[in-house]
């Protein structure tokens, strides 16, 4: 179990999660197949093995199944869990290369009795945990050799991590309304800085454009995103460098990265060498 969070300092996830599964649509599902592709560099996913940790809504357990992986996920939140099993039930029932497990990245007998994976994935989580460099080792003991891990961590910021922490613990201990207002408060915020921003570039002030860039990452949505990034806690983040450091300790080979400038995470994919 995750160690580390008192009660009431978890964000809900799955309930964001489920929130999200109105909005899913064959777009956002084209796209999520899409982004895996072009970051595990493949034309598609037959014959492999895909460990989903932390799977969230489902959707990228949903585009590797689609692309042919055997998949296995597991998430910490019961909610999140029944969201994974609804596009389960929804686009592949009754599939026995898919299962769907509550489970916490956290847990080493379980993950242990899960044996090898050709591809770990665990996009956005394991910063989640409230264990960020234990879940990483823990995880990356389940790449099977020539196996790949596909992992992204929110980016240190120095102080201004500390402080969206901060304010993170905050959303999770205030009540509803109190929630909503911060989220709302961040949004506005975010969305005029950018407006000024693309303003200050000649460019036109609105923020669509934007918008339809997020959907084109990886399927997702801009409120939801909003959401999990505001509430999102246990919240940990590390430099790209430390990431890349301690898995080459652990003889993995970085073959692909995706640094942001900003609060957003560092995407990397590791190899484990054959
Ligand atoms: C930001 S979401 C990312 C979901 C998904 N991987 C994605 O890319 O959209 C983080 C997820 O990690 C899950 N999580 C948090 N702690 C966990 C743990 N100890 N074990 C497994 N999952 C966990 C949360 O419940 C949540 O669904």
């Amino acid at each position: 179990m995750p160690a580390m969070s008192e009660p009431g300092e978890r964000f809900a996830f799955g309930e964001n999660w489920a929130s999200f599964l109105a909005c899913l649509d064959d777009e956002r599902i084209a796209e999520s197949e899409r982004c895996l592709c072009k970051m595990l560099e493949v034309e598609d996913l037959r014959g492999l093995s895909f460990l989903d940790i932390g799977s969230g809504s489902g959707l990228s357990s949903l585009a590797a199944r689609r692309l042919g992986a055997r998949v296995r996920s597991f998430d910490f939140d019961p909610r999140s869990v029944a969201c994974t099993e609804e596009l389960r039930r929804r686009y592949f029932p009754d599939d026995p290369e898919w299962t769907v497990e509550q489970a916490s990245a956290l847990d080493e007998a379980y993950l242990r009795s899960l044996g090898a994976f050709d591809l770990i994935y665990a996009w956005g989580v394991l910063h989640h945990t409230g264990g960020m460099w234990r879940a990483i080792e823990l995880a990356s003991r389940l790449v099977r050799p020539g196996g790949k891990f596909h992992l992204a961590i929110y980016n240190d910021q120095g102080g201004v991590s500390r402080r969206w922490r901060t304010l993170k613990r905050f959303y999770n201990r205030a009540p509803r309304p109190v929630r909503w207002a911060l989220v709302l408060a961040v949004g506005v915020w975010w969305e005029l800085r950018a407006a000024l921003a693309r303003l200050a570039r000649f460019e036109n002030p609105l923020p669509f454009r934007d918008w339809a860039a997020k959907k084109k990452s990886r399927g997702m949505s801009v409120w939801h995103d909003l959401v999990d990034w505001v509430g999102g806690y246990p919240f940990e983040f590390a430099r790209p460098e430390e990431v890349f450091d301690f898995l080459r300790a652990r003889g993995f080979t970085l073959v692909r990265l995706r640094t942001t400038l900003g609060h957003g995470t560092n995407e990397f994919v590791f190899r484990r060498p054959n």
